[in-house]
C-alpha cells in the first residue's frame, strides 16, 4: 500500500503482481517438458495446450504464484480474480469437449486487465482509486464481453496497466493509489501476442458508437494473415531524436536505444537517423490541444460513467474531488 492510514473500506492486502521477467528458474517450467512460460508466445501456449503439455489450470496457478511472490515488491496488481482457477478448469474441460478449430486464439489464456475496464464479476473496478471501491458496474465493458466470449481468463486487475496478457509488461510510472505505487504497464510481449488479442477484441460495441463506422475496416480473416517474419526488410524508418529520443546524459538509456536500433537494422530495416521533421513544434502543439479536448471530455465521460453505476460511493466528478480532498493522504486517480 502506498499509504499508512487507510479508510476502513480500503481494499485488501498488498499481495499481488507478476513480472515473469524477474522470476527464477524454478518456476519457469511447469510441465517438465522444457516448456518455458516466460518465453512462450500465446501461439506456443496454444500449441502446448493442444499437445497436452500444459493446462490452463497450470498456467493460472503459475501466474497466481508469481503474483503472490512478486507483488509485495512490484505492487502492480490490485486484485486477483477469486474465480480464476474455476475459469481455468472450465477452459480445460471445454478444450476436451470442443473441436479445436472452434476455439479462439485466446481460449484458456490468462489476461490481466487495467483497473478502469469494467468487469461485472467479483473484481472491483476502481481505476485505481479508493473513491470507486465498492462501486458496482452495470455491465462488462465491451472489450471484456469479447474477451469472455473468446474464452480468455480474466485473472485480475492491474493498478496502472494497459490491459494485457501479462507475461511481459512493465514501465515505471510513479503513480500511487489503491494499487500502491503501481509500476506496471502491461503490454503484449510480442507483435504476435498483440495480434492474438487484437483479433478477438476488435469489432462492434453497441455501447460505443465510434466502433460502428470503424468496424467495416476490419479485414476478413483477421490480422494474423498480415504478420511477416521478415516484415522489416527494406522498410525505411525515420528516427526523430528531437524531441523524442534525447536521452541527455543517460548512458544506460542511450545504450538500450542503440541496441534496439541495431536490432531493427539486423532485421533489414533502413534507418534514417536524426530525422528532422519540419514544424515539429506545431505538430506537438496539436498534441497539446488534444490533451485539452481529452480533459474536457473526461469530465463529461466520467460523470456519465458514475451516473450509470448501479452503486457507488461517488456519483459525480465533484464528489470524487471532494473525496480526494477528504482523503488526500490516499492519493487517488482523479487528482
Ligand atoms: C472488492 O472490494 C471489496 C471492498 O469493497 C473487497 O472486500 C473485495 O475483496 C474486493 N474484491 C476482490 C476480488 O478483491
Amino acid at each position: 500500500m502506498a499509504t499508512s492510514s487507510k479508510p476502513q473500506f480500503c481494499l485488501f492486502s498488498p499481495l499481488l503482481i507478476l513480472l515473469p521477467i524477474l522470476s527464477s528458474g524454478s518456476l519457469s517450467t511447469v510441465t517438465g517438458h522444457g516448456f518455458s512460460i516466460e518465453e512462450a508466445t500465446v501461439h506456443d501456449i496454444q500449441l502446448a495446450f493442444k499437445q497436452n503439455q500444459l493446462t490452463s489450470r497450470q498456467l493460472v496457478e503459475f501466474y497466481l504464484k508469481q503474483i503472490h511472490r512478486l507483488n509485495p515488491i512490484l505492487k502492480g496488481v490490485i486484485e486477483v480474480n477469486p474465480e480464476a482457477l474455476h475459469l481455468a478448469d472450465k477452459a480445460d474441460s471445454e478444450r476436451k469437449s470442443k473441436a479445436s478449430g472452434s476455439l479462439s486464439g485466446l481460449h484458456g489464456i490468462p489476461i490481466l486487465l487495467k483497473d478502469n475496464i469494467a468487469t461485472k464479476d467479483k473484481l472491483n473496478t476502481t481505476a485505481g482509486s479508493y473513491a470507486l471501491l465498492g462501486s458496482v458496474v452495470p455491465r462488462d465493458a465491451g472489450v471484456v464481453t469479447k474477451l469472455r466470449k473468446a474464452g480468455a481468463i480474466i485473472i485480475g486487475k492491474a493498478s496502472l496497466s494497459e490491459w494485457s496478457q501479462f507475461r511481459s509488461f512493465y514501465v515505471p510510472n510513479g503513480w500511487s493509489g489503491r494499487g500502491g505505487q503501481g509500476k506496471n504497464r502491461p503490454i503484449c510481449r510480442t507483435i504476435l501476442d498483440a495480434v492474438y488479442v487484437l483479433d478477438e477484441i476488435v469489432g462492434l460495441d453497441y455501447n460505443d458508437k465510434a466502433t460502428i463506422k470503424a468496424s467495416k475496416y476490419i479485414p476478413h480473416g483477421g490480422y494474423k494473415q498480415f504478420l511477416k517474419v521478415n516484415g522489416l526488410k527494406g522498410k525505411r524508418l525515420g528516427i526523430v531524436r528531437k524531441p523524442f529520443y534525447n536521452f541527455g546524459n543517460d548512458i544506460f538509456l542511450k545504450k538500450i536505444f542503440a541496441q534496439h536500433l541495431d536490432t531493427l537494422r539486423q532485421e533489414g530495416a533502413i534507418l534514417v537517423d536524426n530525422l528532422e521533421i519540419a514544424n515539429i513544434d506545431v505538430i506537438l502543439n496539436i498534441g497539446t490541444s488534444e490533451m485539452t479536448a481529452l480533459k474536457i471530455e473526461f469530465k463529461q465521460a466520467l460523470n456519465k460513467y458514475l451516473k450509470e453505476l448501479v452503486a457507488s460511493p461517488v456519483r459525480t466528478l465533484a464528489d470524487a474531488i471532494a473525496f480526494n480532498k477528504k482523503f488526500s493522504d490516499l492519493v487517488s486517480v482523479f487528482t
